[in-house]
């Protein structure tokens, strides 16, 4: 693998699981010294080790994205540890099943939290540092653009991030730091498991999906070249396509996936 990102610090938020875990190693295999940020610290040291273990630069750091000063004190961290902050991964997030109808405020809120609020305070912790450019790169999914049954909640969080990942985009293009939305579909990770649910609802056929490496090597592409909106598979992108080609046609289809 070439070192295309020598000399480039990445914080990847969530890098305990799943897309974040991954992403941090193929940035780190790609020559970037990798900031680790979640809640788990145990997790993060563990693969620090094995980031470091492996000749690349690896730094764990205890953050939990809801709280303004925790993420500032890990920005912070990065920053002296590393000199200086080009890449931030935006990955860190929670699901939320459950129908509109009787979706609870407080999980509702909690979600935007975590999914909205989260990037924000990292990304006002990180941008003022990156003096020399940068790519912040954040994760939304295929659901943030056309919502579904019985994940409307977790969809509306996607939403959201995507309209201020546009706006910053716009103003901040002339400082040199790109902003990238990236839309996986359903990735074999441990988000599932780890979502809130609203009631013992069950949870319907979902597709087989990608794995997080998968998604993990289009985040690293975008760390390296940036981009506006980047899909992982094809069918994802023809999906978001379809949905806002023929919106009423994928309302009809989608009725399927609200039956119990
Ligand atoms: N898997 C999918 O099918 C799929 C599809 C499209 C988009 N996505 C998006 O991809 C991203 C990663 O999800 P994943 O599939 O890798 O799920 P995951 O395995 O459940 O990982 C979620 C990560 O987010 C972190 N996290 C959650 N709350 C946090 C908080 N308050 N502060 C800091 N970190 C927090 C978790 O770390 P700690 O618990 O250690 O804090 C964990 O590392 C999410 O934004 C998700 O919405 C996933």
């Amino acid at each position: 693998m070439k070192e295309t990102l020598k000399g480039k610090v990445a914080v990847v938020t969530g890098a305990s699981s799943g897309i974040g875990e991954a992403t941090a190693r193929a940035l780190a295999e790609r020559g970037a010294a990798v900031v680790l940020a979640a809640r788990a610290e145990e997790k993060l040291r563990f693969l620090e080790r094995e980031i470091v273990a492996t000749g690349g630069r690896a730094l764990a750091v205890r953050a939990d994205v809801v709280d303004a000063a925790s993420v500032e004190a890990m920005i912070e961290q990065a920053a002296e540890e590393f000199g200086s902050l080009d890449v931030l991964v935006n990955n860190a997030g929670l699901g939320l099943s459950g129908r509109v109808e009787d979706l609870r405020a407080g999980d509702l809120r909690y979600l935007f939290e975590v999914n909205l609020l989260g990037p924000l305070n990292c990304m006002q912790a990180a941008l003022p540092r990156m003096r020399r450019g940068g790519r912040i790169i954040n994760v939304s999914s295929v659901v943030g653009k056309r919502a579904i049954p019985k994940v409307g909640g977790y969809c509306a969080t996607k939403f959201a991030l995507n309209a201020l990942s546009d706006a910053l985009r716009v103003e901040v293009a002339k400082r040199g730091i790109t902003v990238t939305s990236v839309y996986p579909g359903t990735t074999r990770t441990a988000f599932r498991e780890n979502s809130r649910r609203t009631k013992s609802e069950k949870r319907g056929w979902r597709p087989r999906g990608v794995t997080p490496e998968k998604v993990a090597a289009k985040i690293a592409d975008a760390a390296e070249g940036g981009g506006r909106d980047v899909y992982v598979t094809l069918p994802d992108r023809l999906f978001v396509a379809g949905t806002s080609l023929a919106p009423g046609l994928f309302d009809r289809l989608l009725r399927s996936w609200a039956k119990d």
